[in-house]
């Protein structure tokens, strides 16, 4: 059977704003509407045959690469034999990645259990950690960075610090904290004043006892904002003294993104009681997945929880077969050297266009940042807008993110190439000079 679908471009704009609600229509970030027929690693082609860099990576869903011909096979050859079977069964594929994804994490005296729990998407595990920190600890408040993103669901929205994605309707027992933004944070560079805003809000904006805090280690939607070194490390021990667990969400710097490790928290040498997972975990295959300390997660077992698509077998193979990539490409490593030599020539480009007031990140989780003025830092949405526009027309697709919109943020398949980190280089450079 084959379905007709007509991919003329106007008609597929037109079908998707008539019959798509209108929460899902804001969120278009070009002027003209785009059509994206294929994909294949780093690189889309548009229904008229234009070929894009991605740099977005799909909103970094595509880790390894796009339709990355092992995860493609795996997935294709699971979903023959069994599109699903419900968590409620054994399934060999989900148990077999649920073992890898333990194996994954930091166990340096081999005394942690790591035990998994998977979800449909991103927010669903968020939902799932706020409940489980609730639950293992008794306390109902919990913590979060004003500059965060943790997802659309009502719950995830109630830690998610950004106004633009915060809905009437969320629950409540949310206090936020300043985050440690080493650019424009509220108490300039540094980690200690961070640190004891933590302290001061847990006693003036909680009951004092609490059940956790949720933390990015590089920030995504926030406009890439590193967490600096010793803030998740300090953030834990607050959080802890105060009968409240740290809760790491992975689901934009994990999967070996930042370069240098496979999870962005491990580069404070601090490890979380609970990690948050999605996205890239799939490669573009729909999953996400808590990982826990084995008690932690124990007394969410008195009552039911159950993902329907959790532990879809045909993602979850997908998901095998993004582990077995990033070893056998040397995806972290790209990262690493790739992002690096990206960091390079923004830090270049900075040096001639004074619109970029900063330059950051690490790996391929990197960002640059638009002001009006370098000394006052007035963010610009405007030229950030206008530099965005123009490097589709050089072939590259960016981000805009950042709580004003003004940041372009670079997250692409970790496959990027050193001959792509000239031509993302030059179509920047270009953008800017038309200005
Ligand atoms: C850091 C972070 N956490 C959670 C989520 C929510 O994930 P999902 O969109 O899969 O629900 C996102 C999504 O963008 C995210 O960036």
């Amino acid at each position: 059977m084959t379905l007709h679908t007509d991919w003329t471009l106007t008609e597929t704009a037109e079908r998707r704003d008539n019959y798509y609600a209108a929460s899902q229509r804001k969120f278009i970030p070009f002027k003209d509407p785009m059509v994206f027929k294929k994909g294949s690693m780093q690189y889309l082609w548009d229904v008229e045959g234009r070929k894009y860099t991605d740099l977005l990576g799909m909103n970094v869903c595509i880790s390894v690469g796009h339709s990355h011909p092992k995860v493609v096979a795996a997935a294709m050859s699971q979903a023959q034999e069994l599109t699903h079977c419900t968590t409620m069964f054994y399934h060999p594929v989900p148990a077999h990645f649920a073992e890898e994804l333990a194996a994954t994490m930091p166990n340096p005296n081999g005394d942690i259990e790591w035990v998994v729990h998977f979800t449909n998407s991103g927010s669903e595990a968020i939902d799932l950690a706020m409940t489980m920190a609730r639950s293992y600890t008794g306390n109902l408040d919990l913590l979060a960075l004003r500059s965060a993103y943790h997802g659309p669901t009502a719950a995830a929205q109630s830690i998610t610090g950004i106004s633009g994605w915060r809905h009437p309707g969320m629950p409540g027992n949310v206090a936020f904290v300043a985050e440690p933004n080493q650019y424009r944070g509220i108490f300039g560079a540094g980690v200690d004043p961070y640190l004891d805003e933590i302290e001061r809000t847990i006693h003036t904006a909680t009951t004092g006892r609490i059940a956790g805090m949720f933390i990015e280690s590089v920030q995504g939607y926030g406009g890439i904002i590193e967490m600096p070194k010793g803030y998740m490390y300090g953030a834990a021990e607050r959080v802890r003294a105060a009968g409240g667990l740290l809760i790491a969400d992975e689901v934009q710097a994990g999967f070996g993104r930042t370069g240098d490790h496979m999870w962005g928290f491990e580069a404070d040498g601090v490890i979380p009681d609970i990690v948050v997972m999605a996205k890239g975990i799939g490669n573009g295959f729909p999953l996400g997945a808590v990982v826990a300390r084995k008690e932690i997660a124990a007394p969410m077992a008195e009552k039911f929880m159950f993902h329907t698509y959790g532990a879809n077998p045909t993602s979850c193979a997908a998901g095998r077969a993004v582990l077995q990539v990033l070893k056998e490409d040397k995806v972290q490593e790209n990262a690493r050297t790739v992002g690096a030599a990206l960091l390079e020539r923004l830090h270049a480009l900075k040096e001639k266009h004074p619109a970029i007031g900063d330059v950051r990140g690490r790996g391929l989780m990197l960002a640059i940042e638009m002001v009006k003025d370098r000394k006052t830092k007035e963010p610009d949405p405007q030229t950030t807008a206008a530099v965005f526009e123009a490097t589709r027309e050089s072939g590259i697709i960016l981000s805009k993110s950042g709580a004003y919109q003004s940041c372009l943020r670079m997250v692409p398949p970790m496959c990027l190439s050193m001959a792509n980190v000239d031509q993302v280089h030059d179509g920047l450079d270009r953008a800017f000079a038309s200005l």
